[in-house]
């Protein structure tokens, strides 16, 4: 590590069931971060503005108590299966296999008890934590053990994420972190004025249910299209089907850099305050979603108010509903295989 970094460990309370909870708080020059060992959550990221005021730029709860209330994923990691599997139904090895259904009748994000309600445990690293859950053979309905570790670490001015996996049976895994970002700071304003760049040609269209028909459609020509730095809220409502049966942008865009190898997935700047983020990942799809579902019903921390538009997601993942769609990129994983996925978050000012 090139700079002064430190990682430090406090108590956060106690699961329900006396289970000890702890949070990590890690510090660099530029940013400090603080990670649960409850569901593994991103619970803030405080970084400068161009006048050098700091900020929280994701939005979170006080205590452990909000996180265990939360119905919308703040920070979260979601597994085994991160997004939406229609009707919770696949076929793997010639066997069928249900998860139940927890959003309008399809799985979302590993089903009702996903990987954002355990705890899990926690080892300190250099510059990070490194988390571990191991889910039994038939969690959530899901076929063999799965063992999942996933190591935030600060590098100056990013956040990294490194995911893994094994299993001891033939399973699915999408892994990823479910942070909703606002780089004006939670405690101002909502994401419509913040500027987008998405590096994708292609998204995957969805039905009513946000579940993708299996077309990999270009974005060219609709309000999808970010090739270039669009503001989110320019053509929110615009008349489009895909943004209609959304409310807004709910889609997986199919990332134009080569999977396995990391690539630019999006970058988001606020005119603002200046704050700029930078996506960069290992995976073939992310999951843009403009927090179109928050509805005002939530309060997070320092008692601001979470209504529609407050934060917005990049779900670096493979795309949703792959078991069921044969040309997307394979989520199998397979006993004595790993599973591995990287996502640098890059924090920075213009
Ligand atoms: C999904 C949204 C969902 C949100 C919170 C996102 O990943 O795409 O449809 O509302 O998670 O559950």
């Amino acid at each position: 590590m090139t700079e002064a970094q430190t990682v430090t460990k406090a108590d956060w309370g106690k699961m329900p069931d006396g289970k000890s909870v702890e949070i990590y708080t890690l510090k660099s020059a530029q940013v400090e971060a603080r990670v649960t060992t409850y569901g593994a959550h991103l619970v803030s990221v405080r970084t400068a503005d161009k006048n050098g005021k700091v900020a929280d730029i994701v939005l979170g709860y006080d205590s452990l108590a909000g996180y265990l209330a939360d119905k919308s994923y703040l920070g979260a990691i979601v597994g085994r299966y991160g997004n939406r599997i229609a009707k919770g139904k696949f076929t793997l090895e010639g066997q069928s296999y249900q998860i139940p259904p927890n959003n309008n009748g399809n799985a979302l994000h590993g089903g009702p008890v996903g990987f954002d309600q355990h705890v899990w445990s926690a080892q300190q690293v250099p510059g990070g934590v490194e988390l571990t859950l191991v889910s039994a053979d038939g969690d959530q309905g899901f076929p063999g053990t799965l063992t999942a570790t996933v190591r935030y670490t600060l590098h100056g001015d990013s956040l990294r994420i490194d995911y893994s996996a094994k299993t001891d049976k033939a399973t699915v895994v999408n892994l990823t972190n479910h942070s909703y970002f606002n780089l004006h700071g939670d405690d101002a304003g909502d994401i419509l004025d913040q500027r987008l760049t998405l590096f994708a040609d292609r998204y995957t269209p969805v039905d009513a249910g946000l579940i993708p028909t299996g077309v990999l459609a270009p974005v060219a020509g609709t309000p999808l299209d970010f090739h270039s730095q669009h503001t989110i809220g320019e053509r929110i409502h615009a008349d489009n089907e895909q943004m209609k049966l959304a409310g807004g942008y709910d889609h997986n865009f199919v990332l134009n850099g080569k999977m396995g190898e990391m690539h630019v997935a999006a970058s988001v700047v606020d005119p603002t305050s200046g704050r700029t983020l930078t996506v960069t990942t290992t995976e073939p799809g992310v999951q843009f979603y403009s927090g179109n579902f928050l509805d005002g019903t939530l309060t997070g921390r320092h008692g601001i108010v979470y209504s529609q538009h407050k934060g917005l997601c990049l779900e670096t993942q493979h795309y949703p509903d792959s078991p069921n769609h044969s040309n997307f990129p394979s989520t199998e994983l397979k006993p004595g295989a790993k599973w591995h996925s990287t996502t640098i978050f890059t924090f920075g000012t213009e």
